[in-house]
């Protein structure tokens, strides 16, 4: 199987295709060659198949032509502009985030196979804040852009499903902790850094109270779900191609636990209106029945979240940020 991850320069595109070198196979089936493409060239990978790796933007058509050509059997779309900045870009992440979903639908369908094409949209694309607990079918009432701009973008994807023109799953996956690098410019950056940026020694803020909950995976965790939707079989689906994978519910202060006292101190209550306006809309649970049903693995807890990080990604962190 060809597979392109659109993004693949970015945090999870980059796992992902770490993950499927080492892997050198998904669901079953060989990987035959990967297309790595974002908007600077993604970095050399070792694999067991041919890499391509390619700078363009996903809104150009002609670029997505080169980075899904003939034959590609699934394509992972994760190129986006994150929350806040598509918050305080209204036009950035309109284009990005849902007219690049559209160009990738163009591109998928001029293919003489429809592909699986795997989405990441997001927690963020729901409202209800801290006191909901999501069941499978709950509306999605986006509290920001980003979300409204996953929200729409689903849509066209599971409609394009709908006429055969490509096969959707779109994963709308929980804050991923711990981001590894820099802090970015996602509101949700805080919830990955009060854990972090302690685990290299150094202070960070928290601009949310400790009761705050969130509802958060791991890289580890998101690149199997990303894995398992790129394999399944889509039948059982039918027309609703949206699914909650069965991410962790935790109070930052449940997080804050994972840390030695001498770790927590590095972390400084800072309250920011703008912040805590953005992801206390987003719900702090979901029931995540169907998800579990169709075979995605439940999150485990904050402790193996931690263990992941200090063993995957704080040594390329500390290297990254010359500490
Ligand atoms: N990390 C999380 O906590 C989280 C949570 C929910 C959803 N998501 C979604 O998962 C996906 C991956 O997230 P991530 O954390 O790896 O983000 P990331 O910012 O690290 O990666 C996204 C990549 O998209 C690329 N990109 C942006 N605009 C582009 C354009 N116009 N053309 C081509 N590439 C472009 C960026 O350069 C970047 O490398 C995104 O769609 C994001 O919205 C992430």
């Amino acid at each position: 199987m060809r597979i392109t991850i659109l993004g693949g320069g970015g945090f999870l595109g980059r796992k992902m295709a770490a993950r499927l070198a080492a892997e050198g196979h998904l669901g079953g089936r060989e990987v035959s060659g990967l297309t790595l493409f974002d908007m600077a060239e993604p970095a050399p990978l070792e694999a067991p198949f041919p890499v391509a790796r390619l700078a363009g933007d996903v809104t150009d058509a002609a670029a997505l032509a080169r980075a899904i050509p003939e034959g590609t059997g699934a394509v992972i779309h994760l190129a986006a502009v994150v929350s806040a900045q598509a918050e305080a870009d209204y036009a950035l992440g309109l284009r990005v985030n849902l007219q690049g979903t559209l160009a990738v639908i163009e591109a998928c369908r001029r293919l003489a196979a429809p592909p699986r094409v795997v989405f990441t949209s997001s927690v963020a694309s729901f409202g209800g804040g801290q006191a909901a607990n999501l069941p499978d079918d709950a509306r999605q009432t986006p509290a920001n852009s980003y979300g409204a701009q996953k929200a729409a973008a689903e849509l066209l994807l599971a409609d394009a499903s709908r006429r055969g023109m490509l096969d959707a799953v779109s994963i709308r996956l929980p804050t991923v902790i711990v981001r590894p690098g820099r802090p970015n410019k996602a509101a949700s950056s805080f919830v990955s850094a009060i854990l972090r940026e302690p685990l290299l020694g150094l202070e960070t803020t928290l601009p949310v109270p400790d009761d705050f909950r969130v509802w958060v995976c791991s890289p580890r965790r998101a690149v199997d779900w990303l894995t398992h939707a790129t394999a399944m079989d889509t039948a059982p689906l039918g027309l609703d191609r949206g699914i909650n994978p069965p991410g962790l519910s935790v109070s930052v202060a449940e997080m804050l636990a994972a840390l030695t006292p001498e770790q927590r101190a590095r972390v400084k209550r800072e309250p920011d209106a703008t912040v805590a306006g953005i992801v206390g809309g987003w719900p702090a649970s979901f029931t995540a029945d169907r998800a579990r049903r169709l075979g995605f693995a439940p999150q485990d807890g904050v402790a193996e979240i931690v263990a992941q990080f200090l063993a995957d990604d704080l040594a390329a962190t500390r290297a990254e940020r010359g500490l």
